[in-house]
This record gives structure tokens, C-alpha cells and sequence, in this order.
């Protein structure tokens, strides 16, 4: 019988490293996979993980990386009981202002990765297995000064949630995940350690919450997670309020 297994990308720190270990405390998976590229943390967060893993230190942003992961997958013949795509970077900044290969890494690993690691992983899927895609609440409204990032983790957003919808009948359940700012290595590179934004401070999530929810939902097969009263705050304004309005308030607020 195929193992059951758990795949999760950018597993070396923050939201990947912390979903992994509550993915450890959930029964009945045989392995799982840790996907980023430091291997030296992946290999000491296996260390303290009680179910088995598979280390692989894949750079997304390379498509031969793709190719091995398929061929992994095609070897082993697993079952995929959760899949997170979580690995993603970004940085804050006029668009003039953050340079051309940058910008091609945001939206090849934000956009191109979750997108090409979705449809690779979704032949070894069954009924009742688990994708959670990691968007952020940036997904909800273009953002001046974060126009890229914002831009791609709409993309996931969009992409998930039609995908949630096409794998209904199988029983595959898509979430699309929209944390707020955590203080993770990702938000002290994308804001610069000088100056992190006192309106993001505000409504700082943590890791830890972000995933028991994440996972609490996507068990109850629902399409969206947001953990915190700031991002649904923000999701319901950019429902009832034109975008041109808020972003004229944001880069008031932000300036
Ligand atoms: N922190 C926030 O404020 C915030 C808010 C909303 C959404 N998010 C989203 O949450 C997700 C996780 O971010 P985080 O906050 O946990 O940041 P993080 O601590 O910087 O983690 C990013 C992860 O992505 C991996 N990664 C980066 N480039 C990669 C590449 N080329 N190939 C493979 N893996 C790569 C990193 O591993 P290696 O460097 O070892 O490769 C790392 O494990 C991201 O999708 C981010 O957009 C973050």
C-alpha cells in the first residue's frame, strides 16, 4: 500500500518550519517531506520531528528542481495526505525601486512555483487530502509599495480558490491561507530591518496561531483561512470599499 505523506515547501524557517511541526502531531502520516533550500535546517528540524522525513534541498526558482521532485514522486508512488505551499519572498518598495531579477524571483516562486508544485503533486491526491496554499492578506487589494508580492499572492488566491471549486468532486480540498504580518525572516527582509511599518506591527500575527487555524480549516474543507481579526477586518473592506479609495488611504496612511 502507497505511504501517506505531507510535502511542505520553505520548511527551513517561519510559517514552513512551524506548519511542519504541527503537521507532525497529526495521525497517520508515514513521512514528511521538508522542501527548501538550507538544508543544514531542514536536516535539524527532522531532528526534532517523531514521523519520518525526506529532506530535500530544492532551490524553487530552478524548474530542474520540478523535474526531480516529479521523478521522486513517481518513483515512490505516495499518497499526498497534505500538501502546503508556503516557500516565498518579497520585498517592500516603489515597483521603481526593487530591481528586474528580484521581481522575476517574486512571481517565479510565489506564482510559478505553487502553481507548477500543484499540478505535479495532484496525481498522487485522493479523496480527503489537504492543499493549503500560503497567500497573505496582500491578496484581498493591489498594495502601492508592495505591488509585486501583493500581486502574486492574488494569483494564488484566485488560482486556489477555483481550484478548491474543480477538485470539489474528488474530494480535494484547496485553502488558501491569508496571514496578516508575522515577524518571521520573511517580514524583516521585505520591510528592511530599519523601518518595519507601525501600521503592520499592529496587527502582528503569530506563526503558531497562523498554522492551528490553517489546518483546523482546511480539515473542515474550507476554501479561505484568516486568523486574525486585523486581516478579516481588511478582507471585508476591500469587499464593500473601491480599491482606488483604500490605496489612496494606504499610501496616506504609509507616507
Ligand atoms: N511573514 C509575513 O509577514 C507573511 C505574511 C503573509 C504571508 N506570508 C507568506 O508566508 C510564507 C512563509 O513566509 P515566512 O514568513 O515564514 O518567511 P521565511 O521565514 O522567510 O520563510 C520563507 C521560506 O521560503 C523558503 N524559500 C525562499 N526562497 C526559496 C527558493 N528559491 N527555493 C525554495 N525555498 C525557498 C525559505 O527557505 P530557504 O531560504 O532555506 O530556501 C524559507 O523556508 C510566504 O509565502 C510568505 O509570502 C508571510
Amino acid at each position: 500500500m502507497s505511504k501517506k505523506i505531507a510535502i511542505i515547501t520553505g520548511a527551513s524557517s517561519g510559517l514552513g518550519r512551524e506548519f511542519a511541526r504541527q503537521i507532525d502531531e497529526i495521525d497517520g502520516l508515514e513521512e514528511i517531506w521538508l522542501i527548501a533550500r538550507r538544508e543544514d535546517r531542514l536536516l535539524e528540524l527532522a531532528a526534532e520531528l517523531k514521523t519520518a522525513t525526506q529532506i530535500m534541498a530544492l532551490d524553487l526558482l530552478r524548474e530542474k528542481s520540478f523535474d526531480i521532485l516529479e521523478s521522486e514522486l513517481k518513483r515512490q508512488k505516495p499518497v499526498i495526505s497534505i500538501l502546503v505551499n508556503n516557500a516565498g519572498k518579497g520585498k517592500a518598495g516603489s515597483f521603481t525601486s526593487t530591481d528586474r531579477e528580484y521581481d522575476s524571483e517574486v512571481v517565479l516562486l510565489n506564482v510559478q512555483a505553487v502553481m507548477l508544485l500543484t499540478k505535479i503533486a495532484l496525481p498522487f491526491c485522493e479523496r480527503g487530502t489537504r492543499i493549503l496554499q500560503i497567500s497573505s492578506v496582500a491578496a484581498f487589494m493591489p498594495q502601492p509599495g508592495f505591488s509585486v508580492y501583493a500581486a502574486s499572492k492574488s494569483f494564488v488566491l484566485f488560482l486556489s480558490r477555483a481550484l478548491n471549486e474543480e477538485l470539489r468532486q474528488q474530494g480535494i480540498t484547496v485553502t488558501t491561507v491569508c496571514p496578516n504580518p508575522m515577524e518571521t525572516e520573511f517580514f524583516v527582509n521585505s520591510e528592511g530591518s530599519k523601518n518595519i511599518s507601525r501600521i503592520k506591527s499592529l496587527g502582528l500575527e503569530k506563526p503558531q496561531k497562523v498554522v492551528r487555524v490553517a489546518l483546523s480549516r482546511s480539515a473542515r474543507g474550507k476554501d479561505i483561512s484568516v486568523s486574525c481579526f486585523a486581516a478579516k477586518t481588511i478582507r471585508v473592506i476591500a469587499k464593500i470599499f473601491p480599491h482606488r479609495i483604500i490605496m489612496r488611504v494606504i499610501s496616506w496612511l504609509v507616507n
